[in-house]
């Protein structure tokens, strides 16, 4: 039998899953008849629905996380000149946006045990180079969990630094009773479908400031200074808006912002069934040789955006010496074991990568692999394993039970 037909009988088990339903649908439906499909009254619904959710003063609805960073940035006067701040283990997007803008972004390495930016290399990356040129950090909470803010805003504080974070994978995580994103002057989320809630692409950004909100709600807007919706509404609205800026076409459609909207509704009851899952998977995985399950540290809660293990790095041991042939040829048995668990029909995925090995990157500053070591190990020996709401038992079983027989 070839491999093709034996993995059309196997039951397929995906890294994730979105989570619609017939509301998903209805609302569509009712958008679509309405007449109004840009941005309009559904996103406007769903902004505030997001800042309730997350405490914040401000939610401003974008076409991706990756435009709410590059708008971001802007309204922070981060351009042409500036450095910025950001963990090498991220995806590309973080440093994306700052090219953008013209800035320039500076890896810091992570705390392997957290997988965010790590405030003691951060410390010391400020120490030894600080320069009138740096002008922000962009902490990451990665795979759903915060980053350490206190140590992140107090080095800001000392440095005279703006905060923006990248809360792409944040939504739902919380440190203390503080919302991912709320302890930054202002912070981005993705909803792509590899987020808990998605709108299939879409980007928010919050913030407390009025002013900025303001600026970026005019920036995602080609720069109007009226949005279409309330030029509709007011009197007058046939002549066209002031255009101040330089803006850009960054805006969400109402069909997002619908499917958003119904997506908020069920959010606390998909992030708690995140959780019911993530803790099943520590049970399974607990006394597993050569598996590391994610450190979630006191006070933090997790939105497990996604689970993502070690693979015989034990991420722990923080200050002790690798090896760096060891590394290589772990990486090379993960990669192997990702291949077997996908010929199983388990789709399984590298955490994500260390941007300074990114071909854009390393070539144009000049970076190695070892430069910021621990980014670069979790790049090569992490294993994100599938996780959505109401994952059967059974299939975790299957997961865990593969992973044990192939290891
Ligand atoms: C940490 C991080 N930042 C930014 C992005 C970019 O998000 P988007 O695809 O919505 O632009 C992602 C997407 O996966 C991400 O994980």
């Amino acid at each position: 039998m070839g491999n093709d037909v034996k993995n059309a009988e196997k039951k397929i088990i995906p890294i994730t899953k979105p989570q619609f339903d017939e509301s998903e649908e209805q609302a569509v439906i009712d958008v679509l008849r309405s007449g109004w499909v840009v941005q309009g009254p559904k996103v406007a619904e769903f902004e505030g629905l997001f800042a309730e959710f997350t405490g914040a003063k401000n939610a401003i609805a974008v076409s991706s996380c990756t435009t709410a960073l590059q708008l971001a940035l802007i309204a922070h006067s981060i351009g042409p000149g500036d450095k910025v701040l950001m963990p090498s283990l991220t995806y590309i997007a973080t440093a994306n946006a700052v090219e953008y803008v013209g800035a320039t972004p500076v890896f810091v390495d992570i705390d392997p045990a957290t997988l965010t930016i790590d405030p003691d290399d951060l410390r010391a990356c400020l120490k030894a180079n600080h320069t009138s040129d740096i002008k922000a950090i962009i902490p990451v909470s990665l795979f759903g969990l915060c980053s350490d803010m206190p140590a992140v805003n107090a080095l800001a504080q000392e440095y005279n630094l703006i905060v923006i974070e990248d809360a792409a994978c944040g939504m739902g995580a919380y440190r203390e009773n503080h919302h991912a994103g709320t302890e930054a002057s202002a912070a981005v989320f993705s909803l792509h479908p590899r987020k808990a809630i998605t709108t299939g692409e879409g980007g928010m950004i919050i913030t407390d400031d009025d002013d900025k909100a303001d600026l970026m709600r005019k920036l995602r807007n080609h720069g109007a200074s009226a949005s279409d919706l309330e030029r509709h509404l007011k009197e007058g609205g046939s002549l066209l808006p002031e255009f101040n800026l330089l803006g850009y076409n960054y805006r969400m459609t109402d069909i997002q912002g619908a499917i958003g909207v119904e997506q908020m509704k069920k959010a606390k009851n998909l992030f708690n069934a995140r959780r019911k899952v993530a803790a099943r998977y520590d049970e399974m995985l607990k006394g597993i040789k050569g598996i590391y399950s994610p450190f979630i540290p006191d006070g933090f809660i997790s939105a497990y955006q996604s689970y993502v293990c070690y693979y015989k790095f034990d991420p722990q041991f923080k200050s002790a010496r690798f090896d760096r042939n060891q590394i290589q040829v772990w990486n090379k048995e993960r990669n192997q074991l990702m291949a077997g668990l996908e010929s199983e029909g388990i789709t399984v995925r590298q955490g994500t990568h260390a941007v300074h090995t990114l071909g854009y990157y390393r070539n144009k500053y000049n970076l190695t692999d070892f430069d910021f070591p621990f980014a670069f190990i979790a790049d090569r020996l992490s294993i994100t394993l599938p996780l959505y709401p109401g994952m059967p038992k059974d299939d975790q079983k299957r997961v865990v039970e593969t992973l044990k027989s192939l290891l």
